[in-house]
C-alpha cells in the first residue's frame, strides 16, 4: 500500500448509523505517530448520526443514494480514486458491496463484525450468541470478500458473557472493545502492506 506524501495512508470509512467506530478511528488518526489519515467518509444514509464526526473534524463526506446500486458504487469509486484512498474501513455500513467493487479494492477493504468469526456471521449476533448459551463472544476485524463476513481475520478479541447479560448489555460492552481494536487492526495491516 502506498503512503501519502505526508507519510500517512489515505483511508475512507463507510458508515450507515451511529459511527462510534468512525469516531474512534478519527481519534486515533490524530495521534502524531498514526500511519493513516481519514480523507473521506461515505454514508448511504443522510441521517446517519456518525456524519457529525466527519463534520466536526472537517473530513470530506459523501452521502450516496443507494436506490441504484451500480450507479452509487460508480460514484463512490470515482471519489475514492480522486482522493487517492488506499484502504476502506467498513464501520456499520449496512450495504453489501458488489463483487466488482471489491475487485477494484482487492485486500483493501476491511470490516468490523460483532462476533468471534467464523461464528455468527450476519445480523443479530448478540441474540444468537445468547440463545446458544455461549460462554464467550467478541469482535473481529477481517478482510472483505464477496462472501459475507468470511474474509481473512486480521484482529479478534474475546469477551466473557456474564450471567445476567442481555443483548443490550452485550452490545454496550462489546462496542467499547470494537472501538479499541479497530484502529489497532488498521495500524497492523498498514504495517504489513507497506
Ligand atoms: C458495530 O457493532 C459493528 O461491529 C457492526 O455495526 C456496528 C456499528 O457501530 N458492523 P458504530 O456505527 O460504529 O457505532
Amino acid at each position: 500500500m502506498e503512503k501519502l506524501s505526508g507519510k500517512k495512508t489515505a483511508i475512507s470509512v463507510f458508515i450507515s448509523g451511529r459511527g462510534s467506530n468512525l469516531k474512534s478511528l478519527i481519534k486515533f488518526s490524530k495521534i502524531k505517530k498514526s500511519s493513516f489519515k481519514i480523507k473521506l467518509v461515505v454514508s448511504n444514509n443522510k441521517n446517519a448520526a456518525g456524519l457529525k464526526y466527519a463534520i466536526k473534524n472537517r473530513i470530506n463526506f459523501l452521502v450516496i443514494n443507494y436506490k441504484n446500486k451500480s450507479k452509487a458504487e460508480k460514484k463512490i469509486l470515482k471519489t475514492l480514486k480522486k482522493k487517492k484512498i488506499k484502504l476502506i474501513c467498513l464501520a456499520g455500513f449496512m450495504k453489501i458491496l458488489s463483487k466488482n467493487f471489491i475487485k477494484e479494492f482487492k485486500f483493501k477493504i476491511i470490516n468490523i463484525h460483532p462476533s468471534l468469526l467464523p461464528k455468527y456471521k450476519g445480523l443479530n449476533t448478540h441474540k444468537r450468541v445468547l440463545e446458544n448459551n455461549e460462554k464467550f463472544t467478541g469482535c473481529t476485524v477481517h478482510f472483505v470478500t464477496s462472501r459475507l463476513d468470511s474474509g481473512k481475520i486480521i484482529f479478534q478479541r474475546k469477551m466473557k458473557i456474564l450471567k445476567n447479560d442481555t443483548e443490550q448489555k452485550l452490545a454496550k460492552r462489546l462496542i467499547k472493545i470494537e472501538n479499541k481494536i479497530y484502529p489497532l487492526a488498521v495500524k497492523k495491516i498498514l504495517k504489513f502492506n507497506l
